[in-house]
């Protein structure tokens, strides 16, 4: 396949986190230049912007899930500037191009950066965060509403869950239930559930959207 080939039909079609590590191992070095900027693909941007309304709280540190290349820590660290913030991704690839991000005083945005299978537990070698945000990585064949459970114990007690999911996804997988469930478990807050739109007016995808969830960690 042709790097300039990759897109969304490769990136709905893959099944498993092998599926995925594969993809993005040979999309990493063009994802920002051959999808982010040609399909105008604002959803990173997007939710950091949700993120930076919801959160009223001032926090210390953040985790980016499905980190990618990097670009929601790269807006969010714009908006809050003294968040520390850390990433996970099962791409080792999607991780070194996150690694180039820079914050507008030209540090980098991550602090550190972790290769995470976020279908199975998670190792946490820090202490739980403050707030986890996430785009594009709870879609068709990558993260399903299962893995919620795997990321509530990387949250603080009052922890914010910023989560951008797929809207076919959202419907298809069940997020709705299993969000009910976590209630039920005493396990979160009682999510709000947002919409956002992924891409710019113009772009050949425009009017496709994601839910936010936005909710807080019980522990
Ligand atoms: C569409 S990209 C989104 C990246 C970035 N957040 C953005 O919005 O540009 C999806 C990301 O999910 C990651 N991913 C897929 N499956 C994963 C898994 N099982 N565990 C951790 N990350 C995964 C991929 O490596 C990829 O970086």
């Amino acid at each position: 396949m042709n790097d300039d080939a990759l897109g969304l039909d490769e990136a709905y079609s893959v099944k498993t986190p092998e599926d995925n590590k594969r993809l993005y191992a040979k999309w990493a070095a063009t994802y920002d230049s051959s999808f982010v900027d040609a399909k105008q693909y604002r959803y990173p941007k997007a939710i950091s912007e949700v993120f930076d309304q919801v959160v009223t709280d001032s926090l210390s540190r953040v985790l980016d899930i499905g980190t990618g290349t990097g670009l929601t820590g790269m807006y969010l660290s714009r908006l809050r500037p003294d968040v520390v913030l850390d990433g996970m991704d099962i791409s080792p690839e999607m991780l070194g191009q996150a690694k180039l991000k820079t914050r507008t005083d030209n540090s980098a945005v991550y602090r550190k950066l972790y290769e995470r299978d976020l279908t199975r537990a998670v190792p946490n070698e820090n202490a739980p965060y403050e707030a986890l945000i996430s785009s594009g990585t709870f879609t068709h064949g990558h993260l399903g509403p299962e893995c919620l459970r795997n990321l509530l114990p990387l949250l603080a007690n009052n922890g914010w869950l910023v989560v951008g999911v797929n809207n076919e996804h959202f419907e298809s997988k069940g997020f709705a239930g299993e969000l009910d469930a976590l209630v039920a478990l005493g396990a979160i807050k009682a999510p709000e559930i947002l919409r956002i739109d992924v891409y710019e007016p113009g772009s050949v995808h425009y009017g496709d959207q994601a839910r936010v969830i936005v909710t807080r960690a019980i522990s």
